[in-house]
Formats: C-alpha cells, structure tokens, sequence
C-alpha cells in the first residue's frame, strides 16, 4: 500500500479549538484529562494508513473474549451461531460471569475456552495466548482502548463496542496502534447493519436522494431506572453521567448517517458545536427512591439532552443528539435529505421529488429495488440469531466473513476514531459555552479513498 502523502505532521498539527487550544480545561473526569493534549503524538517513521488494510484469508476465526456481561453474551450468541467461529478464551472480573460464558460456548458443542478472571488485568494474558485471531472487547467505556492496544501489540485483530475511546489521546492511541501493528481494528456499530440503514445506504449510493446536505441522527432511549440501579458492576454508566455533560454515546446514530455522506470517502467530519439542557429528569426518577436510600445523594452533571452539530468538510451538517432520560419512545433518528429527496426514520418513511405532498410509508416497493444484498442473504439466520432485530448478528457474520476471505473490514479504526470523538468533543464544547471545536483528522487520507465496501456490495 502506497503512503499516503498527507501522513504528515499536518493532519496533527491541529489544536483541539479555536477557543481554548492548549489551554488546561478543568473538567471533573480525570478519564477525559488526557483528551485535550494540544500536541497529538507524531507518528513514526514509515507508519502508513490502514485504509484497504487485508490479511490472509482465515479458514476459522478463533475468538478471546474480553467483558461478557450483558452485551457480551449476546455478542457470543451470536458469534456461536455462525459457521467457522472457534471461542477459545473468555475474561471478566466477575468469576461467575465467566463459568457462564464456559458453559454456553460448551454447550454449543465447542471445547471449553480458557478462563481469566484473576483481576482487571487478567485480559493482558488472554491477548498473550498464541492461538487467538481476533478479541472482542465489550466492557465499561473507559477500558475499551487499553484492552484493544494490547491485543493488538500481541499480533491479535480488535473488534471493540461503542463508544470505541473516550478521549482525544484514546482515539490517537487507536489509530496509532493499528497502523503500527497493522492489525484490524474494528469498532462493533451494529448500528451500520441495519436493515432500514442498509436499505437507505443503497439508495443514497444510487442517488435517488440526489446529492446529499444534511443528516440527523440520535440516541433518545429512555433509560432511568436501567441508570439508577444499583447492582455491583453494574453502575459504571452512572458514573459517567454523574460526572460528564455531552454527547456520552454518540455512534449509533453518527454511524449510519456517516456511512451515507462518505465520511473518509471524500469528505470527513470538520468541527463542532454542541449545547446540553439543563439536568432534571433523572434526578426527580433519583428523588421518588426511599429516604434512606444511598443514591439520594447522588448527583448528576449529564443534561437531559445534548443536541451536537458537525459540519463536514464539503460543508454538510449533521445534528447528533443524545438523551437516556426524557420521557419518550426510542429513536435514532436516522434522517438524510439531499438536493432531490429526504428519508426520516422513526417509523421509516420518504419523500421524493415529484411524489405528492407528505411521506410515503408503504417502503416494500423500495425494500424490493434497493433492499440491501446482506439482509436477502442473511435475513432467516439473523432473525433467528437475534439481536437488534438480527443487525447485531449481521454485524459479527460480516466480520467473520471478511477475516475468512481476507477482505479490507467495512468499517476502519479511522471510522472508530471519528465517531468515538464526538464524547470528549460534545463535552469540551458543553463545558466552554458550546465553543467550536475542531475534529481531529484521523485519516490523512479521507479524500481519496473509496466508499466502504458496505456501500459497493
Ligand atoms: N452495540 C450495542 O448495541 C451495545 C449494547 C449494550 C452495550 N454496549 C456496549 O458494550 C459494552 C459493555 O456494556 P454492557 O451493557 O454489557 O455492560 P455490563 O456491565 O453488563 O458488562 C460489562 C462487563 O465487563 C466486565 N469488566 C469490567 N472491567 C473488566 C476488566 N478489566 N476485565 C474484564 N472484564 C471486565 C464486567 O464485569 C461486566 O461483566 C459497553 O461499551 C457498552 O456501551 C453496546
């Protein structure tokens, strides 16, 4: 692969705002201290972009995995059900959580896979074993990029769940580690699976919204008594809710819409402002709790709403929003609209060009013309599988799939790197009255590379 001539100093020479570069911002975190280091590492001699990146093809893939608490279990259900998938190792500080784990994987007729519960660094060996191809890492937020920079210094593949980083220097640390290691490093945005989002993805590609200027995308999923309970291990989310005012989960949304702009296909995400509202809703939730109850002097610095706009470098707008606590049905919201059309989700509908006034919502037409190769091929095993309505099984059979025909991934560290960034950046804008604030070019190669191979398929 040919070095890309903008892997320069250039594409780090940024600083982080143009209100407060280099200043020391006192937000309470210390997680996000590291965040805002006006001076990006230099990338050493010879360390070219992993756009395109391959491997040899894999005959099996042979899987650690590093946290199987909620989400990780289903991951594994899902990677259990797909041919060619070998779980040898599984690690998490709960012991019991890793029994389970065993047990489930033997239960499919698998060997058992080693266990590692000895503390919060028994991951370290797990990424040291010599028989692992790739380790999923699904655990609280701040340990994703350690866990992934270790495995992939031990020559291992990393898919990571979302947000992949939590700070500037964390994204960097990403980037900087796959292109040195040259290894995949894959953030796990079921998200991008979809069947609405592929579906939309292959109408965007095939221009029927003509060219596009506008996304919004969000995360409004109502979860106060998920964040308020009080089960050991499990409040780590609350923690940064208490702590942090911003954007705390941004790529579910960001992702799919990015996949439609071509973000790292010819344009990338240039800078941001972003504006919180005022906290309230989880503390009434917090105030209904007994007298005596502990949590009732807990408080928290996470506004009901964080409503973040991006502008692109070819000048479209993206409007990302986040929310866990406001009264309301779930929704991602998923909207495009281009020079000829616009598609709005939550329910799914469209207005094209030339159609009469108001939304089309019958879509099966545009399922059958546009519906997306994947979910034709995939749709009986993924609703089967489940998770997310099948995406999340969608998702890990494309991973899979790739590693064992050893194609470029759909989605690079690059992507990881981009999306991930909006939390400290939300949060930076936030806490400097809702400054603009640069993003970070990750790639130094975002114009000349061709659209994800989720798009072309
Ligand atoms: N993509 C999605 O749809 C989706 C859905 C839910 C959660 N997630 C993500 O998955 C991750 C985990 O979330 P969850 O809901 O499963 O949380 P969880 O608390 O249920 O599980 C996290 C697990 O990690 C373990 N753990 C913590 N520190 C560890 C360490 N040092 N070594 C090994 N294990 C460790 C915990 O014991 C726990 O079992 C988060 O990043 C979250 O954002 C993604």
């Amino acid at each position: 692969m040919s070095p890309s001539p903008s892997r320069s100093l250039s594409r780090r020479g940024f600083l982080a705002t143009a209100g407060a570069a280099g200043s020391g911002l006192s937000l309470t975190a210390g997680v996000l201290a590291a965040g805002f280091n006006p001076q990006p590492p230099l990338p050493k001699p010879g360390q070219q972009h992993v756009f395109g990146l391959k491997h040899p093809p894999l005959e099996r893939v042979r899987v650690g995995f590093i946290g199987v608490g909620g989400r990780g279990m289903s991951l594994l259900g899902n990677l259990l059900d797909i041919p060619h998938v070998e779980i040898r190792a599984v690690c998490d500080v709960v012991p019991e959580r890793v029994k389970r784990a065993q047990a489930q994987v033997q239960a499919r007729g698998q060997a058992e896979p080693a266990g590692y519960d000895s503390d919060e660094r028994a991951f370290e060996a797990l990424c040291r074993r010599d028989d692992l191809d790739l380790v999923y890492i699904a655990t609280p937020w701040d340990s994703h990029v350690p866990m992934a920079v270790t495995a992939m210094r031990q020559g291992k593949h990393a898919a990571i769940e979302v947000p992949a980083a939590m700070t500037i220097a964390e994204c960097w640390d990403l980037v900087d580690t796959a292109e040195t290691t040259r290894r995949h490093c894959l953030m796990l945005e079921n998200c991008c699976y979809g069947e609405i989002e592929l579906l939309v993805l292959r109408m965007v590609v095939q221009g029927v919204f003509g060219e596009l200027t506008h996304a919004e995308a969000g995360y409004l999923h109502e979860a106060r008594d998920y964040l308020l309970r009080d089960l050991p291990g499990a409040n780590w989310r609350r923690r940064f809710v208490a702590t942090l005012d911003g954007n705390l989960y941004p790529t579910h949304g960001l992702g799919p819409v990015a996949l439609y702009l071509g973000i790292h296909a010819g344009d990338r995400l240039d800078h941001l402002v972003s504006m919180s509202s005022r906290e309230l809703a989880l503390s009434r939730r917090r105030d209904a709790l007994p007298a005596d109850d502990p949590r009732r002097r807990e408080s928290f610095a996470c506004g009901d709403i964080n409503t973040t706009l991006v502008r692109t470098a070819l000048g479209r707008t993206i409007l990302v929003q986040y929310s866990m606590v406001q009264a309301r049905p779930y929704s991602r919201i998923n909207m495009v609209a281009g020079t000829t059309g616009t598609f709005c989700d939550y329910p799914p509908r469209l207005h094209l060009d030339g159609q009469p006034e108001g939304w089309v919502t019958d879509l099966q037409p545009y399922h059958e013309r546009y519906g997306h190769p994947l979910w034709k091929q995939l749709n009986a095993p993924a609703r089967a599988s489940g998770g997310h309505g099948g995406m999340d099984y969608v998702m890990n059979w494309r991973l899979i799939h790739c590693l064992r025909e050893g194609r470029p991934l759909d989605l690079t560290v690059y992507d990881a790197a981009a999306w991930s960034c909006l939390v400290p950046l939300s949060i930076a804008s936030v806490a400097r009255g809702s400054a603009r604030w640069r993003i970070p070019d990750f790639t130094g190669a975002w114009r000349d590379q061709p659209p994800s191979p989720l798009a072309t398929l």
